[in-house]
């Protein structure tokens, strides 16, 4: 039977995915490439533009192959957020790598403007810390890397974007230049109170503005498809959004009662919020999304969860992250053993960029299985750490923590972070919740559903982790861990 559907793409720095979802909101069919980041120095992190546009199209042939064409009604993104690189307004051409959320490169100038005594105001007025994280320093990097970078933006020659603004431009072919809000307020650049880039932000960072993309709500139409590979064009373009906002939007968060995680190389909390926050414990504030009306969300990014699983594989020698799981299942506790991946400082909620990972506690009795359990427990203790830090912000107890992510699938893992949080874990079934939630925002725009009561109806399983009560240990256990945490610091 035919439906009317939209393409939803998730791009992330692992994989280019694609879903085609059903007015029903069914997932009908699901495409995905994988990409390459690469490390040109230590603590540097880029990526290819042209191969991330050309896996984003193979991802969208791979789910239309066996739909009609003729039914697609439009386009949705979701993306990896803060990852920004910089083109030829005139060509299109990538006059850069993209900078990977992941790169600390422009911590020097983080360093130097945390130093000046309006470094203040960065918090204030974007609502999160002055971090490399951000695309503002990643921008000046960039702009000084280009042959007279900073007056060619100045002369609008040169566009800044995030893999939202890139691909929206691509599969415009050029005739859209714009992002959301969601992608905007991670910028640094953007002013959180009053909804807009910040001309206090841009003078600090040294952005002319000329060269930043207009921003526009997450749901409405931005431009349709032309001479793009395996579409046809005039296909509209009706979302976009950062896809920690998207994963929000796609597990049904929209009141400020719902809390969730999405696990990946790194995690994300996130929530909701009516209110800006009276205190700040380490957790950010930043635009959840823009649907008609401009909802707010705190949210704490750790930036090492899944990739202190990869490293741990390396350092014992598995190449499978299963494995690493077996092994960590195999032991009942880690007899003491904490590894801390502060393996480029510690995000939120501690925000500590001197922090340096380590492994304490060993003994002549800690074996690989013991490390491995170490590594995945790191996982559970710095989500913890994070969701009380929230909890305390919003000065409010948080009843449950819905997550998503491909980590999410191991419920060992699961039933550990229940029982370490003392929370009822809510799972997402659907590995591809981001870009369900972009679906649901370009779903909004062509009117398939309204009200945010409609958009919680719409097919989504989960499993329930209820926590184990008799848990002392891991109670013990996670203390034993703030400890650690405060050796990895150096100003701790
Ligand atoms: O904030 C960074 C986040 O958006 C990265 O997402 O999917 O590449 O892990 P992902």
């Amino acid at each position: 039977m035919r439906t009317p559907f939209i393409i939803a793409i998730d791009e992330g720095t692992t994989n280019a995915k694609a879903i085609a979802v059903d007015i029903e909101g069914n997932i009908l069919s699901k495409g995905s490439i994988p990409l390459t980041l690469t490390h040109p120095k230590a603590g540097w992190a880029e990526q290819d533009p042209m191969a991330i546009w050309h896996a984003t199209q193979s991802a969208v042939r791979i789910c239309l192959e066996f739909l009609n064409i003729d039914d697609l009604k439009g386009i949705a993104i979701s993306n990896q957020r803060e990852s920004v690189l910089a083109w030829e307004r005139k060509s299109g051409k990538p006059l850069s790598p993209v900078i990977s959320w992941q790169c600390r490169r422009s911590e020097p100038l983080c360093a130097e403007i945390a130093d000046r005594p309006d470094a203040y105001k960065i918090q204030q007025l974007s609502g999160m810390v002055l971090d490399p994280l951000y695309p503002a320093s990643k921008i000046n990097w960039l702009l000084g890397a280009i042959d007279n970078g900073f007056q060619r933006a100045a002369q609008r020659e040169i566009c800044v974007g995030t893999i939202d603004t890139w691909l929206v431009w691509q599969l415009t072919n050029g005739k859209s230049f714009v992002t959301d809000y969601s992608n905007a307020s991670r910028y640094q650049l953007f002013n959180i109170h009053q909804a807009k880039w910040d001309d206090e932000l841009l003078a600090l960072f040294q952005i002319p503005e000329q060269c930043l993309p207009e921003i526009i709500s997450s749901a409405q139409y931005r431009g349709e498809t032309l001479n793009c590979d395996g579409l046809p064009n005039g296909i509209p373009i009706l979302s976009q959004i950062g896809d920690s906002s998207a994963a929000l939007y796609g597990q049904g968060g929209f009141n400020d009662s719902i809390v969730k995680a999405t696990y990946g190389t790194g995690s994300s909390l996130m929530t909701k919020t009516a209110v800006f926050p009276k205190q700040n414990l380490g957790v950010g504030t930043t635009v959840a999304w823009h649907d008609g009306q401009l909802s707010l969300a705190l949210e704490g990014n750790i930036t090492h969860t899944g990739s202190a699983l990869g490293f741990m594989s390396q350092l014992l020698g598995v190449t499978d992250i299963n494995q690493l799981s077996l092994w960590a299942q195999s032991v009942a506790d880690t007899n003491g053993v904490y590894f801390v991946p502060a393996l480029a400082g510690l995000g939120a909620p501690y925000w500590d960029v001197k922090a340096r990972g380590m492994i304490c506690g060993l003994t002549d009795a800690a074996t690989p299985q013991i490390l491995a359990r170490a590594a995945m427990e790191s996982i559970g203790y710095q989500v913890a750490d994070l969701f009380f830090a929230m909890e305390n912000t919003l000065d409010k107890k948080l009843e449950t923590l819905s997550v998503d992510g491909g980590p999410t699938k191991n419920l060992w893992l699961m039933q550990l972070q229940a029982d370490i949080l003392q929370r009822t874990i809510i799972c997402s079934q659907i590995a591809e919740v981001s870009a369900l939630g972009a679906a649901y925002l370009a779903g909004k725009a062509l009117n398939w559903w309204e009200s945010y009561a409609q958009l919680s109806a719409l097919p989504r399983e989960t499993t329930i982790i209820v926590p184990n009560p008799n848990n002392n240990a891991i109670q013990q256990n996670y203390l034993n861990w703030q400890q650690a945490v405060k050796r990895a610091r150096f100003q701790a």
